[in-house]
């Protein structure tokens, strides 16, 4: 099958395939604080690591939700790390709720302080980036039409690590159990990994 995007056939194709086919994505699951204190948290798949030295991670709302809305205007947001074992609580987190009611009580998710950025971070979670803003661009189409859309990047100053998960001084992800988001209404977790030494030469040229 071969389709240009805006001609897709809907006979055949009823829904949009492209997020079942970029996928899985990881979750960036993001708390924020706005600057009178009202607190917000939401799981964001449009979200992936960009940089290593420094970390740099980013998560792009389609509309200024109150994620986007709130980190622009505290300079800071926090991507805990969404798990298996929270898959519930990340669903229930995006739920429409009205700005300032608290999707930390309605998910029965505790907070827990950060340490440098004022926003809190989800104390069930297993690990926690603490992000001051770094940019926030504008989505554009190739046309350049502008979309209501917004690429929010944050460089990671503070990590937050759940100590049972660090084995032989690795992180190991395969325990932790990542979330990732795939197409339609479905979700993956990643619970084993592949060790792959890279081409001989190649470390520490290419990021990945
Ligand atoms: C797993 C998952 C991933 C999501 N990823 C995104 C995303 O990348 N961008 C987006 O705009 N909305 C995404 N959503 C929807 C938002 O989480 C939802 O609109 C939420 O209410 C936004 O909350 P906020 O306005 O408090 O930021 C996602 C929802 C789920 C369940």
């Amino acid at each position: 099958m071969f389709y240009e995007t805006s001609a897709r056939d809907k006979t055949l194709l009823p829904r949009d395939p492209f997020k079942a086919i970029v996928a899985p994505r990881p979750i960036g699951w993001i708390s924020t604080r706005a600057p009178d204190g009202r607190i917000n948290l939401a799981p964001y798949s449009f979200f992936n690591a960009f940089n290593s030295a420094p970390p740099i991670v980013g998560f792009s709302s389609e509309g200024c939700k109150d994620s986007a809305t709130f980190a622009r205007d505290s300079g800071e947001f926090v991507a805990n790390l969404a798990s298996g074992d929270l898959l519930q609580a990340v669903n229930l987190t995006s739920a429409p709720l009205r700005r300032g009611e608290s999707e930390f009580v309605h998910a029965g998710l505790a907070m827990a302080p950060c340490r440098v950025v004022r926003a809190p971070r989800v104390a069930e979670a297993h690990a926690a980036l603490e992000c001051k803003v770094v940019g926030i661009t504008p989505l554009k189409t190739a046309r350049g039409e502008a979309i209501d859309s917004y690429l929010v990047l944050g460089e990671v100053v503070a990590f937050h690590i759940d100590d049972a998960l660090i084995r032989g001084g690795l992180f190991d992800t395969a325990a932790a159990r990542p979330l990732a988001r795939c197409g339609y209404q479905d979700y993956a977790v990643v619970e084993s990994l592949i060790a792959l030494a890279r081409p001989p030469g190649g470390e520490g040229r290419a990021a990945g």
